[in-house]
């Protein structure tokens, strides 16, 4: 049990949204189509000026304004996202000075869309080990410049975006294991060996090129649902609690028909899924933490709630984790 808290959220959309009949004019597709096999009905596209550093940073000083906490406040920046503003340095490092903050080290991390699952799992392991007590979390994605905008199979899918966390040590005097706030358990899984199913077919130093998503849709979908259920099921066993304790399930949103088949594995009731991918579509690293921001936000999610963060992605890769509120 590692037990850091969530103190705060933020999040932030580029300005312009593309809805799915806009698509339908570039690429043979159709509204109906979109809607049926994956409930996305728009997307936010980012533009002139919009990049994965300035959405992280725009979704960072929402959370740390939530939290009632200034950039000097944190001491480590862990950024999940697939499409960094460079190569090198870590987009993170950008996030870090435009913030204004110095303290502790800020880096990224590579795990496509479980991302953030990854980067949680990551800076709350740091947080029980006292190497820092402060930390951002964030999820960010520009995923509509590695798209290739004449794949009707892919281009459809994807959106932009960031969402962030401020996680808290654990607080000894009311441990999330007693009961108090905290992450009560987390999982991540990697599988090398499905790299064909999800990739990009460029990279700095394989074709010194950025290069485009591929991905056998109906063979990641199979996998998604098999594995998703099953790191749940894990999770949920490693809390020690039962499925039907869990108030919300915030899941990567990449698909409705997964989100359903998944819920519907662990008899949860579809109520307790919180949905944003028909307003968003997939945004990767981003899509977990801003459907945690809208869901707490709005008012679901309250103090006290048991939330599931659960994604899969490229890699392939997966994990889940359980937090009290
Ligand atoms: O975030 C990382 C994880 N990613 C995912 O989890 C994505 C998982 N996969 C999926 O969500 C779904 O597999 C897709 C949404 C990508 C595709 O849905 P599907 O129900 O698996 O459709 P399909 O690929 O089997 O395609 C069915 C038909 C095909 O036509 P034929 O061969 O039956 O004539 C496709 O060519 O739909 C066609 N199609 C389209 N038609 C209109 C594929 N894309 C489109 C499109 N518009 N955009």
């Amino acid at each position: 049990m590692t037990g850091s808290r969530i103190v705060g959220s933020g999040s932030a959309l580029p300005q312009r949204i593309v809805t799915n009949n806009e698509l339908a004019e570039r690429v043979d597709t159709s509204d109906e189509w979109i809607i049926e096999r994956t409930g996305i009905r728009q997307r936010h596209i980012a533009g002139a000026g919009e990049t994965t550093a300035t959405l992280a940073t725009a979704a960072a000083r929402a959370a740390l304004a939530d939290a009632g906490l200034k950039a000097g406040d944190i001491d480590l920046i862990v950024l999940a996202t697939a499409t960094p503003d460079n190569t090198f340095p870590a987009t993170a490092t950008k996030v870090q000075h435009a913030l204004g903050c110095k303290n502790g080290p800020a880096f990224d991390v590579g795990a496509v869309c479980s991302g953030f699952l990854y980067a949680l799992t990551t800076a709350d392991s740091l947080l029980a080990t006292g190497s820092a007590n402060r930390a951002l979390v964030i999820g960010a994605e520009t995923f509509s410049r590695i798209l290739d905008w004449e794949d009707r199979t892919t281009c459809v899918l994807f959106g932009d975006g960031a969402g962030a966390v401020v996680l808290e040590a654990p607080d000894a005097a009311n441990p999330a294991k007693a009961g108090g706030p905290g992450v009560l358990a987390s999982r991540l899984h990697a599988d090398g060996a499905q790299h064909d199913l999800l990739y990009v077919d460029g990279g700095p130093s394989s074709t010194q090129t950025v290069g485009h998503l591929r991905m056998k849709g109906p063979e990641v979908f199979r996998h998604a649902v098999v594995n998703l259920s099953s790191v749940l099921k894990e999770v949920i066993e490693d809390a020690d609690v039962s499925a039907s304790d869990i108030d919300w399930i915030v899941p990567h949103q990449a698909n409705k028909r997964i989100l359903d088949a998944t819920a519907r594995k662990l008899g949860i009731p579809d109520e307790k899924v919180v949905v944003t991918v028909d307003k968003h579509a997939n945004t990767s690293a981003a899509s977990v933490p801003l459907a945690f921001d809208v869901a707490r936000k709005d008012g679901r999610i309250k103090a006290g709630d048991l939330v599931m963060f659960e994604a899969m992605g490229g890699g392939f890769t997966w994990g889940a984790s359980l937090v009290r509120m």
